[in-house]
């Protein structure tokens, strides 16, 4: 089975909302052409609005990079999935190793959220991922196990398919060192197994972790990476309009 190949920046914390609209115009003439490859921009909080006015009626989807479980209440500095759906936001980056790793983010909370973000027509990108150490002891597919079946138990079957999970090895991330392309395709087959077999063909599973123009043909082309969660190479927009053009071309 075919899946669309999913090309996704997250900016993490950069921008501001007039920084976020020039890159939208700059952006927006590069990937005028071909609607194959789905684009999404997970901006900050604030600048969510923006990309959302300067990019309506285009090919570019606009994803939080988190939120909480709850409908509403008492959780002084959080965003709730309602509130995202209110602005148009469409997709929600959940578990991002960064999260894990400052904010106390468990995979249990991870459980809800996804849930949550499916019930609101969020789609969810559960990020998953090995940290060094857990490589070098040989605990990368038990961590990767838990991460995954722990975040999507409550998912009901007939959504799963509308699940996106990025695999991104923590000592990856901003740190230029690439996953090899047998490394990175070796761990997404490995996440596809733990899927429901009625659903694990649907789902796309990223590869994130200092992809840039130079390596994205190569790991777009591994039969089990259907898009890349890109950090650093998605704040320039020529580098993205690059990736989002090897996206195309790998369909
Ligand atoms: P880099 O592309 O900067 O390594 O970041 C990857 C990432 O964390 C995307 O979510």
């Amino acid at each position: 089975m075919s899946r669309r190949p999913y090309i996704a920046g997250n900016w993490k914390m950069n921008k501001t909302g007039f920084e976020a609209e020039d890159f939208v115009f700059a952006l927006l003439p590069q990937i005028a052409g071909d609607d194959i490859a789905e684009v999404v921009i997970c901006a900050p909080f604030t600048a969510l609005s923006n990309v959302i006015d300067s990019s309506r009626g285009t090919r570019i989807k606009v994803a939080a990079q988190n939120m909480h479980e709850a409908e509403s209440g008492a959780f002084t500095g959080e965003v709730s999935a309602g509130m995202l759906r209110d602005i148009d936001v469409r997709a929600v980056v959940l578990g991002h190793s960064e999260r894990r790793q400052y904010f106390n983010e468990t995979d249990e909370a991870l459980a809800a959220k996804v849930v949550v973000a499916l019930e609101n027509d969020l789609e969810p990108i559960l990020c998953v991922g090995e940290t060094d150490a857990q490589r070098e002891a040989n605990e990368t597919e038990a961590v990767l196990k838990t991460q995954v079946e722990t975040a999507l138990a409550n998912v009901p079957a007939e959504k799963l398919g509308d699940v996106v999970i990025a695999y991104e090895p923590v000592w990856a991330i901003g740190t230029g060192k690439t996953a090899t392309n047998e490394l990175a395709q070796e761990a997404c087959a490995f996440i596809r197994s733990l899927l429901d077999p009625g659903a694990a063909d649907k789902v796309r599973i990223l590869y994130g972790g200092s992809m840039k123009p130079e390596n994205a043909a190569e790991l777009l082309a591994q039969p089990d990476i259907d898009g890349g969660l890109i950090g650093g190479a998605s704040l320039k927009a020529d580098d993205f309009a690059a990736l989002v053009a090897a996206g195309d071309a790998a369909a």
